[in-house]
């Protein structure tokens, strides 16, 4: 997925190597707010950070199709959403998704998510989506129920988030399973 308009203000975009100083200046702006649940956010301190992290994505499409993207809001980036991994064997997606606080509560990153999912599904041919979302992400949690994700299992000490330790719920979701009320 090179690129989609969900409307005429926002957008999902594949990100590209001239996008890494746009990414870092939304990523330091907004350090102390995402580190809280983004793990990578304290590894990113310079554009040179964000400029690997782009080039890295793409070499992963080449070889996976697992993907990185940028979420343009009215023009302006607001978050990222892409796969982390893609298991093709498996046919399992493992996707992240964020947005800075600005950007939150005003529905943008649900009908993105609908957009990555259903191209996973019906381009990627993936069979089964697979997130984990830490116990206290109640904005994390919350998405994944609107999106029609059901919890599958809980993980112990999943994830270090700053110097804490954090376990998640990981969610499942399948072709047909999304809930009509998510589709806003
Ligand atoms: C997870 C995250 C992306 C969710 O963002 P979000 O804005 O809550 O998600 P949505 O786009 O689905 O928006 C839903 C919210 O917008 C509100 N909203 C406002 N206008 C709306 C509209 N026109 N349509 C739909 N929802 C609307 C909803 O009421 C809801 O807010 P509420 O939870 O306060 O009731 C965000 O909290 C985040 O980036 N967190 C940090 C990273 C993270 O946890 N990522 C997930 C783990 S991979």
């Amino acid at each position: 997925m090179l690129r989609h308009k969900i409307n005429p203000g926002l957008e999902v975009r594949l990100l590209q190597p001239e996008h890494a100083a746009e990414l870092f200046a939304l990523v330091d702006a907004n350090r102390a707010a995402l580190r809280e649940w983004l793990p990578w956010v304290d590894a990113t301190c310079k554009v040179g950070d964000s400029e690997k992290f782009i080039a890295e994505a793409l070499r992963e499409r080449t070889a996976t199709r697992a993907y990185q993207a940028g979420i343009w809001s009215m023009g302006a980036l607001v978050g990222g959403i892409g796969h982390n991994r893609i298991d093709a064997a498996a046919r399992v997606a493992f996707p992240g998704w964020w947005l800075v606080p600005a950007a939150q509560g005003q529905g943008l990153m649900t009908p993105c998510c609908q957009v990555v999912f259903t191209h996973a599904f019906t381009q990627l041919l993936v069979t089964r989506i697979v997130v984990g979302v830490a116990m206290g992400n109640a904005r994390g949690q919350a998405i994944v129920k609107r999106l029609g994700f059901k919890q599958i299992s809980t993980l112990k000490n999943a994830e270090v988030l700053g110097n804490r330790s954090v376990d998640h719920f990981i969610y499942s979701l399948v072709p047909g399973q999304a809930q009509p009320s998510a589709r806003r």
